[in-house]
């Protein structure tokens, strides 16, 4: 890929992740690792995979409740992007982003919000058990023990099976259909996932991330 564009992106855009504790760098890099396998694997552009990937949680500086949105805005007014994309590309970014959101029921409007929603994923119990506890933490802080912070996270994401019991993925590359089945399987036994848990919220309880996670990162 153009690697001009990726020192703009690694030395104006990753920085502002680094407020974030489940938005950080760690998903950020996560979220590009996939994005390029499935570029490669759909023959896409790589400058424009590598491009939503980087901007697409950007926005939670601006909003948190719509920061997709807010994210498409800021890549669509990147003055320096324009250098690198067309019109029409900026466009087809803009949207990927705006559509990247999980928990969205319609269908992206472009293949690259696809690979970009599938993308945005956590396929390993251990890091899913990470952001969650974090993002639960910060937002519900009437929820005090560790059982009751585990069953809201639980249940999020059991709401998110289809009719078919699945969780769902718009691309069909077999590398992630492989990669979700293999989480689904861990993850839908609900003892070993409580266990995962429940050894993250100990070590970030008794090394001061917990605090750190109320009062210093910004996301949610
Ligand atoms: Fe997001
Ligand atoms: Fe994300």
């Amino acid at each position: 890929m153009n690697q001009e564009l990726k020192k703009y992106i690694e030395t104006e855009i990753f920085p502002q992740y680094e407020m974030y504790y489940s938005h950080g760098m760690l998903h950020i890099e996560n979220v590009i690792k996939n994005i390029m396998q499935l570029a490669e694997y759909y023959k896409l552009d790589k400058d424009m995979s590598y491009t939503i990937a980087s901007y697409h949680d950007i926005g939670l500086r601006v909003n948190r409740e719509n920061h997709e949105l807010e994210s498409g805005k800021i890549l669509n007014n990147d003055k320096v992007l324009k250098k690198y994309f067309n019109e029409e590309k900026i466009k087809i970014m803009k949207e990927a982003v705006e559509d990247h959101r999980g928990s969205r029921k319609e269908r992206p409007r472009n293949i690259y919000g696809e690979i970009l929603s599938d993308s945005d994923r956590d396929f390993e119990v251990k890091v899913l058990a990470k952001r969650q506890l974090a993002t639960n933490i910060k937002n519900y802080p009437e929820l005090k023990t560790f059982d009751e912070i585990f069953e809201q996270a639980y249940n999020y994401i059991m709401k998110r099976i289809n009719k078919q019991g699945h969780l769902n993925l718009w691309t069909d590359c077999p590398i992630f259909v492989e990669k979700m089945r293999k989480f689904e399987e861990d993850f839908f036994n609900k003892d070993y996932t409580r266990e995962i848990y429940r050894k993250e919220y100990e070590r970030i309880a008794s090394d001061g991330t917990i605090d750190k996670i109320k009062n210093y990162y910004l996301d949610y």
